[in-house]
């Protein structure tokens, strides 16, 4: 029996992990998955870990909320049983394996990508981060900003943190707009982020912002769509990891020999030169 304790059902990214992961389930013959939602508590993300434990399962799938609280439970699990931690990390490495992409590194590509539509003018930027405590909001603005550093002409003029949620984005973003006259393109950590932040500027009549976000799902607003219909300018797309959680999860479970501790998954960047190719997929 699996245990999967997600961080919040309420974001569509994670009802396709948990997708991926029941389709992969569903492939082993008397596997059992029972699923959890913290619905963006941390408090009751170590609850439903506590729950799950009691429930008596073999292995454990955690996307933690956030890295800080999530990490004592995680270490206590481990102890137990195998534990494999997917997309977010804890605050240090024990557990049985880390699954998911390389978040600085697609900050990184989201500024060379700025930094290429905006051009030897450079122009102005506004950042939109994800909840906080989470660590893909951490890297993926590290990333973001070494690289626009880079460039002397384009400036970060406003930062928004809306906890990965589009509704939260569409509501800050309507309050700040007005404090920045000029902005030429935002850059939100997720793609439900960059659509509130897209509302929001057509709401006030804000023309010439480009978008970009990261997630790239398929189907209706998904990120793939936003860039076919030029919402977005570009998204990258960032695998939930859902099927290869259950595929290692088995290969643990069956105490296969020499499994990587950590594995990386590619993100691929979408924009309008290629989404076509994925818009008929
Ligand atoms: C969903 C989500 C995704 C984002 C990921 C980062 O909860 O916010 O949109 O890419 O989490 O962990």
């Amino acid at each position: 029996m699996i245990g999967v304790s997600q961080a919040n059902l309420g974001e569509p990214w994670r009802v396709s992990m948990n997708r991926e992961i029941q389709e992969e389930a569903n492939k082993h013959k008397n596997a059992r998955v029972i699923f959890t939602d913290a619905a963006q508590s941390s408090q009751k993300q170590i609850r439903d870990v506590e729950r799950l434990m009691k429930q008596g399962i073999d292995l454990l799938i955690i996307s933690p909320n956030e890295a800080k609280p999530l990490t004592p439970i995680v270490q206590e699990t481990y102890r137990k049983i195998p534990v494999i931690v997917l997309d977010r990390e804890i605050e240090n490495s024990n557990y049985t394996m880390f699954i998911g992409a390389d978040n600085q590194l697609i900050g990184r590509k989201a500024g060379q990508f700025v930094s290429q539509l905006l051009g030897a003018r450079g122009g102005k930027v506004v950042e939109i981060g994800g909840l906080l405590g989470s660590t893909p909001a951490k890297d993926r603005s590290d990333g973001f900003r070494a690289e626009l550093a880079k460039h002397e002409n384009i400036h970060i003029v406003g930062t928004i943190t809306a906890d990965w949620l589009r509704d939260k984005a569409e509501d800050l973003m309507k309050e700040q707009l007005r404090k920045w006259p000029n902005v030429d393109v935002v850059f939100a950590q997720n793609d439900p982020m960059a659509l509130g932040a897209s509302r929001a500027a057509s709401a006030l009549g804000r023309k010439g912002i480009k978008f970009i976000g990261i997630d790239g799902l398929s189907g209706q607003w998904g990120g793939i769509q936003l860039v076919g219909r030029k919402v977005l300018e570009a998204t990258f797309i960032y695998p939930t990891g859902g099927k290869e959680a259950v595929q290692y999860a088995f290969s643990i479970l069956n105490h296969e020999a020499n499994l990587p501790k950590r594995v990386t998954l590619d993100s691929i960047k979408v924009t309008q030169e290629n989404v076509s190719e994925y818009l008929s997929q």
